[in-house]
């Protein structure tokens, strides 16, 4: 088939393309060039997705779309305009953030409650700048870009909502930390709580979405793996790495007294959730499941992620994660 990601120089784009190329499609990928390299075997058609007329460039038609366009209704819009009449099966990477309710585990795409969608265009200055609202604004421009995808798209959308996806080349440094971490051994800070999480390996989530375009596959899903305690997922991060360490817990009270702060960014432990937000990954995965996505093993998830880790050196400075000088400072004073 002809496959067109809007995106593919990076993470699950690349994924997507790649994945792509090695069942012989003929990939087109469609990107300014300038976050990375398409793979090879796939076309870069180089688009600005800023302007009006940027996706100009992309002409004939495609047997799917893939659009993982991160922060922007005006590019959805503007790529289903463009392009709309000329897929035969769109897929939109959305993102778990799009629901309301964050407590509460168990939710579907048929149960769960969104938050109000917003057409706006963001860009990470003004995420940053957004700070807590940041999150709100994110699921919001999403939500607006499911339900476009949805008008023009029809029985032709297929809209999926990751939540915590790994592997190599993830630029929020989250999971990467606890295979880098390990890796390094000695004492670990981990966080000691009774907290769910489920994952999805990008390759597993390149594969999915490949499939769809293939079989037609359409409708709303969670894109999120089966759920788990997350001690026993952080236990079985050490155990494939596979080097000597002892695994030394703080619960929520003692973290937050540290300055630990939650889920990702610098001084966090990555993965680690409040309470109130323990519903998120722990959506259920079955009607996923049901339609086909796929389940990497972790062994498998924490070699890659691991492998990219060591190429980038396990000491560099990371977007996500505690410094190593700090968490000794905490250890000590547990
Ligand atoms: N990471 C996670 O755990 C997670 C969780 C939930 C959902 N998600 C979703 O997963 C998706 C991640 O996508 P991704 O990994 O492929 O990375 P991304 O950072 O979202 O990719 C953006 C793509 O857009 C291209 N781009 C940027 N500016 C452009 C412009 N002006 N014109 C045309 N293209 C432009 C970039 O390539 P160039 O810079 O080369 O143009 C890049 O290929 C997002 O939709 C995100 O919301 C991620």
């Amino acid at each position: 088939m002809r496959l067109l990601v809007l995106g593919g120089t990076v993470f699950v784009g690349h994924a997507v393309a790649a994945e792509g190329v090695r069942r012989g499609h003929e990939v087109v990928c469609a990107a300014r060039g300038e976050s990375g390299q398409v793979p090879d075997g796939a076309t870069l058609v180089r688009v600005d997705r800023d302007a009006e007329d940027g996706l100009a460039p992309l002409t004939g038609e495609f047997d799917a779309v893939v659009d993982v366009s991160p922060l922007s209704y005006p590019w959805v819009a503007r790529a289903l305009r463009t392009l709309g009449e000329r897929a035969a099966h769109w897929s939109f990477v959305s993102t778990i953030n799009v629901y309301a309710d964050t407590a509460t585990p168990g939710q579907t795409p048929a149960t769960g409650e969104l938050v109000p969608a917003l057409t706006e265009h963001a860009d990470r200055e003004i995420m940053a700048a957004a700070g807590e609202d940041g999150v709100a604004l994110y699921g919001g421009i999403k939500v607006a870009s499911e339900q476009a995808v949805r008008e023009v798209m029809g029985e032709r959308a297929f809209v999926t909502r990751p939540g915590l996806i790994t592997g190599a080349g993830d630029r929020s440094d989250r999971f990467g930390y606890w295979p880098a971490r390990f890796a390094r051994g000695g004492r670990v800070l981990v966080p000691a709580v009774d907290q769910p999480i489920q994952y999805l390996d990008v390759l597993a989530y390149a594969s999915w979405l490949v499939d769809a375009g293939e079989r037609g596959l359409t409708g709303t899903y969670d894109a999120a793996g089966p759920v788990g305690p997350l001690t026993e997922l952080l236990a079985g991060i050490a155990e494939a790495v596979g080097v000597d360490v002892e695994l030394v817990g703080a619960d929520a009270r003692q973290l937050v007294a540290a300055g630990v702060t939650p889920w990702s960014g610098p001084r966090s432990l990555p993965l680690w959730l409040p309470d109130t937000h323990h519903g998120m990954p722990a959506h259920d995965p079955t009607p996923s499941l049901a339609a086909g996505l796929p389940v990497r093993p972790l062994a498998d998830a924490v070699a890659d992620a691991l492998a990219r880790e060591r190429e980038l050196g396990l000491d560099r400075e990371r977007r996500s994660g505690l410094d190593p000088v700090r968490e000794l400072e905490i250890l000590a004073d547990l």
